[in-house]
């Protein structure tokens, strides 16, 4: 009788767990995630976009929108390197460069530390620049949103 009533749960279970499943899948069916199919379809992302960047200096700059916000890279980065040994951004852009480069330099905010404390060097927190600063491009918003810029005096 034991057995038998151990059988009738693990089927019972076998049936609410397929039901279960089930149920994930149809939910899986309805979710239009914003690349607009599934994992397992074929991939319908919109094609990645060809950067439009040119050399420094040979493009418009796109103002701010708000204050403290990274400015945009108004110039290509193809191949530019950051990694452990260079860091191609600040041979351009660092303090003892960037007037040969006739590049802006780099925020003053980059060269203290979390507790505000000056420091001589860009600040470890700012070495990898492509995590806050991204080169411009025509990329439209996957969503619509109504967001206007802050007037700055
Ligand atoms: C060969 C020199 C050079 C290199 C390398 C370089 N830049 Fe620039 N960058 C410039 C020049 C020149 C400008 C100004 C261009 C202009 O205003 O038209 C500029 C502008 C910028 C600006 C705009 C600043 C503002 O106030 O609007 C940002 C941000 C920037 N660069 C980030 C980067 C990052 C990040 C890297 C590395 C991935 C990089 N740059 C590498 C020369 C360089
Ligand atoms: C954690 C985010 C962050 C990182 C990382 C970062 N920046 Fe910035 N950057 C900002 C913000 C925010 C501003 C605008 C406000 C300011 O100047 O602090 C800015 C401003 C700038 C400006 C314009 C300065 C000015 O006076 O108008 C330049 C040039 C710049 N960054 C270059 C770089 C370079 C080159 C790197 C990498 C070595 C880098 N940034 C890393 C966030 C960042």
């Amino acid at each position: 009788m034991a057995t038998r009533n151990k059988l009738s749960i693990t089927l019972a279970a076998m049936a609410l767990s397929t039901l279960f499943f089930a149920s994930v899948a149809t939910a899986d069916e309805e979710l239009r995630p914003l690349r607009k199919n599934q994992m397992t379809e074929e991939d319908q992302a919109p094609a990645m976009l060809e950067y439009q960047g040119k050399a420094p200096g040979a493009q418009q700059r796109i103002t701010r929108n708000f204050a403290k916000q990274p400015p945009l890279i108004p110039h290509s980065i193809e191949g530019f390197r950051i990694d452990s040994q260079v860091n191609i951004c600040l041979a351009c852009h660092d303090r003892p460069s960037y007037k040969a480069a006739k590049a802006p330099k780099i925020g003053d905010s980059h060269y203290r530390d979390r507790e505000g404390k000056e420091l001589k060097h860009i600040s470890m927190g700012r070495y990898n620049c492509n995590q806050c600063h991204v080169p411009q491009a025509d990329a439209q918003p996957l969503v619509g949103n109504t967001f206007q810029a802050v007037k700055m005096k």
